[in-house]
Order: structure tokens, then sequence, then C-alpha cells
């Protein structure tokens, strides 16, 4: 897709952050917005911030497969088509695997993981009849590189960056019109931390600072930069310097990264 005007951009999770930014992004470029999120009010103030773009907005909770899919159907019939699905939504949780309790454990993934894949999907015969589509997960650097207290996080954003890749290559074996980004941002400056759930034995407020003190880049920046890897077709969006270095020492190291990331988070984590 070289230009984004008058196509109908679906993102999910756009009461904050990333996803706010980034239907504020794609309307600039000229894109009609179906946005969403379980966040009411959250979302009434984007659509305030829209002003002046086409916009509808829907409740959605991602986590809910059949909602999705009646979500598509509902978008596909109030635009007459969908071109751009940003499966954006997502929370976080900190706590180790012995700690994490199954529900949390299920509250991430059904959101992180299953909502991105329902979410694809359920769009994808939309974004196959337009004739021209693309298919946006949101996945993580925690999608490139294992880090303690977030394996839940970990495998839901490691599972986005697995579905996506291999659907990216099933698109273009099948000469179909949509192309596919997985996204991996690294720290930034959203409300993620604020919203997440904590391990009983974690101390929240810490981990927010220490949250605060390494998201580096603004939502708007991310979103600047998601919408270029969209125009340019990539299939790996890195977004921030931290995702840079992160992505680098994965791609130089293998697995030897591990001990790298232990260090640092005996300093960070097990305080
Ligand atoms: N902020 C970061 O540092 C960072 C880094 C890597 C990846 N991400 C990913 O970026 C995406 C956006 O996160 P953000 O940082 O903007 O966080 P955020 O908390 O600011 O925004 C997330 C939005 O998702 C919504 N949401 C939560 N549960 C939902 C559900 N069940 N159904 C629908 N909407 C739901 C929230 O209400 C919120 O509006 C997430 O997938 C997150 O994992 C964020």
């Amino acid at each position: 897709m070289k230009d984004l005007n008058n196509k109908v951009a679906v993102v999910t999770g756009a009461g904050s952050g990333i996803g706010r930014a980034l239907a504020l992004a794609l309307a600039k470029r000229g894109c009609r917005l179906a946005v969403s999120d379980v966040n009411e009010s959250g979302l009434a103030e984007t659509v305030d911030a829209l002003k002046g773009t086409e916009v509808k907005s829907y409740h959605l909770d991602v986590s809910d497969r059949d909602a999705i899919y009646a979500h598509a159907a509902a978008v596909a019939k109030d635009f007459g088509q969908v071109n751009l699905v940003v499966n954006n939504a997502g929370v976080a949780l900190s706590a180790s695997v012995r700690e994490m309790t199954d529900e949390d454990f299920k509250w991430v993934m059904d959101i992180d993981f299953w909502g991105v894949a329902h979410g694809t999907r359920a769009f994808l015969p939309h974004l196959i009849a337009s004739g021209e589509g693309h298919v946006v997960n949101i996945s993580s650097v925690f999608g490139l590189i294992g880090v303690p207290k977030q394996s839940a996080y970990n495998a839901a954003k490691f599972a986005v960056r697995g579905f996506t890749e291999a659907l990216r290559q099933e698109m273009k074996l099948e000469n179909q019109p949509v192309a596919v980004s997985c996204v991996h941002p690294g720290g930034i400056r959203t409300n993620i931390a604020n919203a997440a759930r904590m391990g009983k034995s974690e101390n929240a407020a810490a981990q927010r600072k220490g949250f605060d003190k390494l998201a580096m880049t603004t939502p708007e920046k991310a979103a600047e930069i998601i919408v270029k890897g969209i125009l340019r077709d990539e299939s790996r969006i890195l977004v921030g310097p931290d995702a840079w270095g992160i992505e680098a020492i994965n791609r130089l190291l293998g697995a030897a990264y591990q001990p790298l990331v232990e260090r640092f988070s005996r300093k960070n984590l097990y305080v």
C-alpha cells in the first residue's frame, strides 16, 4: 500500500497510547477510521482528537472471539471496505512463572495473542476482498527475547510474531493482495505499565518507575515509525533505538543473549 488516502483502517485498543497515536497518524494520511477499545472514555477522547476525520468508534473486547468476528462484519458493512487492520490492543503482566496465576496467564494470552489471531482471521477475507490490504500485528521486543517475569507476555508476543511471519509468507505464496507486518516496539511511554497486573510479591511502584525510566519513545514517534513501515511494506517494524539494539543483540548472539538479560534483571527486576 503506497498511499493511505481514503483507505479504511481498523485500530484496536485505540483509547490510549500507541493505538490512539496510530489512529491520529493514519487520519493525517487520509485514512477513514474504525477505532475500538474496552475503555469507552479513552476511546471518546480519541474520537474527539480525530475531529475532521471520517471515524466510527466501536466497543470491542478483543478477548471475545465472537465479538471480533461481529466487529469485522460491522466495519465492512459501515465502511463498504476494509484495507488496514492494526491489532494493537494489549495488556502486560509482571510475574514469575512460579508465581503467576492461571487466571492472569490466560488474561494475557486471550488479549495479547488470541485477540491478534482472531483479529487477523476475522478481517482477512475483507482485506483480500478490498484488493489492497495490510495486516499490522503489534508484538514487542519481548517477542524477540525472553525476559524474567515476562513469560506470559513473552509467550503471547513470540506467538504473535510466529503467526504473523507465517501469514506474510502465505499471502505472498498465494498471491493474495494483503501485506503483513509485525511490529516490535521497545519501551514506549504509554499507560501499559499502569494498567499491568503484577504478581503478589512484585513491587508494583518500583516496576512502574523502572518502566518510566526505560521507556524512551513517545507514542507519537512510535506511530510515525509504524506508518512509515506500513508504507514501505516492512515485514518487521522495529520501534525505537532500544528495539534496534535488542534485535541486533539477538541476531548476533543467538541464545547467548540470555546472560546479558540475566545481569540486567538481577540489578533491575530482582530488587
Ligand atoms: N508501551 C510499550 O512499551 C510497549 C512495548 C512493546 C509492545 N507494546 C504493545 O503495544 C500495544 C499497545 O499498548 P500501549 O503501550 O499503547 O498500552 P496502553 O495501555 O496505553 O493502551 C492499550 C489499550 O488497549 C486497550 N485494551 C486492553 N485490554 C483490551 C481488550 N480486552 N480489548 C480491547 N482493548 C483492550 C486498553 O483499554 C488501552 O486503551 C500492546 O499490544 C502492547 O503490548 C507496548
